[in-house]
C-alpha cells in the first residue's frame, strides 16, 4: 500500500524541525541554550538540565524488544492519546477527510477528530459488539483516512475478532488503527503479529493500564516504518520527558509485577462479575476481556448518583449508542470491589 498517498499534502511536504539533540547526545553541549550549571532539582542519575533524546532511541529499542519488532516500527507518545491526535494531524485534512469510528467506543477518537475539524463517520458495531465488516466497509469513503477499532473495546469490554480486522486491512485503502490499551487483560487476541503483514495496520498500546503507569503518560504504537517516520516529523521535538523515559525503562523490567497485577485483576474481575450478575438492580453483566466491566442496570443515573453519594465513582455510559442504562465499572482491589457490591446490595429501585 502506498502510505504516503494517505498523508496530508502539507505533512508530505513538511520540512521537520531538527532539534539539537538529534545529531549529538554527548559532548560539550553548548548548542541548545540549556543551563550548564545544573538543575534546581536533583534526580538520581538524570541530567534534568539537558533536553532528552528527541528520538527516544533507548526506550523505543526496549519497547521493540518487548514486542519482538524492529525499532523503526515503534513510535512513543505522551500516552496513546497523543498518538491518536498525531494520527489525525498527520493523515486527516480538516473539513475534507474523515475517520470511521466503530461505536460505541472510546470517546477520545471523536474528540481528537473534532479538535482537528475532521469529519466523523459513525458505524455501529454489531449486536455482539463485533465488527460488522460489510457495514464498516460501506462506511468507508474516498476521503476516509483512519478506521478506529478498539480491542478490547472500551466501554463494552470485548475483544474484536482478529479475522475481521485482517479483512479490513486487506480491503481498505485507509489506516486501520487498532487500540490495544487493554490487551494485557485478554488471554490472547492481539493483532500485533499482523503489523508486518499489513502496512496499513497501526497498533496502539499504553503503559497506563496493565503496567499501572497512567501518571507518567506513555503510550506507543507499532506501525510501518513510513508511518513511524511521519509521526516523528509531526510530534513536538521532545515529547517524552526524561522522568517519564526513566520511569518507563525501569518499569519495563518488572514483568513479574506486571503478571502479578494482571492475575490479581483477572481474579477480581471474575469475582466481581459473578457477584454483580445476581444483584436485583443489575439486568446484564457484559463479557469482559479488560480491567472493567460493563453492566446494564434499571436506572443508570439513579444508581450512579447513589454510588457517588457513598464516594464510589463509576462511569455512566448511558448516552452512548446502544448503551442505555449502562455503567462501566473498573475492577478495583478486593476491598474496593466489596464496598461497591455492598453498596449495590443496599440500593433499592
Ligand atoms: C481504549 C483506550 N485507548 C487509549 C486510552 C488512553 O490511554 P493513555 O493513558 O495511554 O493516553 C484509554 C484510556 O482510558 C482507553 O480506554
Amino acid at each position: 500500500m502506498n502510505i504516503r498517498a494517505l498523508v496530508r499534502p502539507n505533512i508530505r511536504a513538511l520540512k521537520p524541525y531538527r532539534s539539537a539533540r538529534q545529531d549529538h547526545l554527548t559532548g560539550m553541549l553548548l548548542d541548545a541554550n540549556e543551563n550548564a550549571f545544573g538543575s534546581t532539582l536533583r534526580a538520581d542519575g538524570l541530567a534534568l538540565n539537558r533536553y532528552p533524546d528527541p528520538l527516544q532511541q533507548k526506550l523505543r529499542a526496549r519497547l521493540a524488544a518487548l514486542n519482538n519488532a524492529a525499532l523503526d516500527r515503534i513510535f512513543v507518545g505522551v500516552g496513546s492519546d497523543e498518538v491518536i491526535d498525531l494520527l489525525m494531524r498527520t493523515f486527516c485534512e480538516p473539513r475534507v477527510d474523515d475517520v470511521v469510528l466503530l461505536e460505541p467506543t472510546y470517546g477520545m477518537y471523536r474528540v481528537a477528530a473534532s479538535i482537528q475539524d475532521v469529519r466523523i463517520t459513525s458505524c455501529l458495531l454489531d449486536s455482539s459488539y463485533q465488527i460488522d465488516v460489510a457495514r464498516t466497509i460501506a462506511s468507508v469513503g474516498e476521503n476516509t483516512k483512519l478506521v478506529f477499532c478498539c480491542s478490547p473495546n472500551n466501554p463494552t469490554g470485548n475483544l474484536l475478532r482478529l479475522d475481521d480486522i485482517a479483512e479490513l486491512c486487506r480491503r481498505l485503502h485507509a489506516l486501520v488503527v487498532v487500540d490495544e490499551a487493554y490487551i494485557d487483560f485478554a488471554r490472547n487476541g492481539s493483532v500485533a503479529s499482523l503489523a508486518t503483514t499489513y502496512d496499513n495496520l497501526v497498533v496502539l498500546r499504553t503503559l497506563s493500564k496493565a503496567w499501572g503507569l497512567a501518571a507518567i503518560r506513555l503510550g506507543y504504537c507499532l506501525a510501518h516504518p513510513t508511518i513511524v517516520s511521519l509521526l516523528l516529523n509531526v510530534k513536538a521535538p521532545y515529547n517524552i520527558n526524561a522522568l517519564t523515559n526513566d520511569a518507563a525503562m525501569r518499569a519495563l523490567d518488572n514483568t513479574d509485577v506486571l503478571q502479578q497485577n494482571i492475575e490479581n485483576i483477572l481474579r477480581e474481575r471474575a469475582r466481581l462479575m459473578a457477584a454483580l450478575a445476581v444483584l436485583p438492580s443489575v439486568r446484564r453483566v457484559f463479557h469482559s476481556d479488560a480491567n472493567f466491566v460493563l453492566v446494564r442496570v434499571d436506572d443508570a443515573p439513579r444508581v450512579y448518583d447513589f454510588l457517588a453519594r457513598r464516594g464510589i465513582i463509576v462511569r455512566n455510559r448511558s448516552s452512548e449508542p446502544t448503551l442505555e442504562n449502562c455503567l462501566r465499572i473498573t475492577v478495583g482491589t478486593p476491598d474496593e470491589n466489596e464496598a461497591l457490591l455492598s453498596a449495590l446490595r443496599d440500593y433499592t429501585a
